[in-house]
């Protein structure tokens, strides 16, 4: 078998520790205008960025941000005239940041660099401070932005996406609730998972996503149990990491296929999307991948030589066992919504394509039945 080319894009300079958010401003050296992006939430850490001169923090991202807010933070970054462009935040925040830093000043819309390899060139610097663990979006060139017309998401992929400092700090995610760092522990695993198990895995990215969803066992109950628990906080940082640098080259596949829908449609945010759907789509998978998933059985610690049903069962188990409410009629899904959310996530090809075994619309339709 020849085994695939590849091509891996990391940010320039990484810093993961403790309290290393304080570096930003050093790193920042004379940076005269910084729009900072974030949340009403997030924008609580900027002044522990120390950054030197003057500061504008557009704080309005949303969980799903959309074309509206794109629009907004492109406008604000119009009124900075920025210099360095810093994301502090989860997903949305970064997706949204690293766009802003190469469009602002650019003549390119969203739409003309929807897709891979469309965007021209970035002028501004780009510092990405992650605030959960989860989306990795801070590692990777890839942003993905809800547009609410079509009720899809845009994908825009471009090597002048990746940044030019990432910062994981793991004092930054110690807030968060048990119940969100449980789901989106679980999103960086499926990363990682769905990179491992993919039609285009490829022998660099299986390392990776080894490494992230080996932390993910060891670390994400101690940090739902214990959310100051610095050592594993800092495990789960990595794992989105490795699980950003698995979306890159290889991608996510069906598991994030299906949970699409269900935070364009339903308004699930990503993460727990994602944990409802994990173990239906590793159940799933298993005859088509079976010692790679076996593999990742026994990193999360389900057990050996596990039949679908067991497999399904263990993982079920795993999430719920982790604070998640796993059952989609809970969160105000309804019967009749499913077939739609079926023939939706059917139709993201980008990612079902990537899956290791075939998938129907009946079959999707069966998973959320069976997550309902
Ligand atoms: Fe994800």
């Amino acid at each position: 078998m020849t085994i695939a080319t590849i091509t891996i894009h990391q940010p320039r300079r990484l810093i993961v520790g403790a309290g290393t958010i304080g570096e930003v401003g050093s790193w920042a050296g004379d940076a005269a205008r910084t729009l900072v992006v974030a949340t009403p939430f997030t924008a609580g850490f900027v002044d522990r960025l120390r950054l030197p001169g003057s500061v504008t923090v557009f704080d309005a991202i949303p969980g799903e941000p959309d074309i509206a807010i794109f629009d907004a933070a492109i406008e604000a970054a119009r009124r900075t005239n920025p210099d360095l462009v810093v994301g502090v935040g989860g997903g949305s925040v970064l997706d949204v940041a690293k766009l802003v830093a190469a469009l602002w000043n650019s003549d390119q819309t969203l739409s003309d660099v929807a897709g891979p390899n469309r965007v021209a060139d970035r002028s501004t610097r780009l510092a990405q401070v992650a605030t959960t663990a989860g989306t990795g979006s801070e590692a990777g060139i890839r942003s993905l932005i809800t547009d609410p017309g079509k009720g899809n998401k845009i994908a825009v992929e471009s090597p002048h996406l990746i940044a030019d400092l990432a910062v994981l700090d793991p004092e930054l995610t110690f807030s968060l609730p048990p119940a969100v760092t449980a789901a989106t522990g679980i999103d960086a695993m499926a990363h990682c998972v769905e990179a491992f198990t993919n039609r285009r895995a490829h022998p660099m990215i299986d390392d990776f996503a080894r490494m992230g969803f080996r932390l993910v066992g060891r670390y994400l109950a101690r940090a739902v149990r214990d959310g100051s628990d610095t050592e594993a906080r800092e495990g789960l940082m990595l794992a989105s990491y490795y699980g950003g640098v698995c979306l890159g080259p290889v991608n996510t596949a069906a598991g994030h296929a299906i949970a699409y829908p269900l935070g364009t449609l339903l308004h699930l945010p990503h993460g727990l999307a994602n944990a409802i759907v994990f173990p239906h789509v590793l159940a799933f998978n298993q005859p088509a991948v079976p010692a790679k998933t076996a593999e990742v059985a026994e990193a999360l610690g389900f057990g050996q030589e596990l039949s679908q049903r067991d497999l399904l069962g263990a993982a079920h188990a795993f999430c719920a066992g982790l604070g998640v409410e796993m059952s989609l009629s809970a969160h105000g899904a309804t019967e009749p919504d499913l077939r739609r959310y079926a023939e939706d996530a059917h139709a993201i090809r980008r990612l079902m394509d990537n899956n290791p075994r075939d998938m129907s619309v009946d079959d999707v339709l069966g998973i959320y039945k069976a997550a309902f």
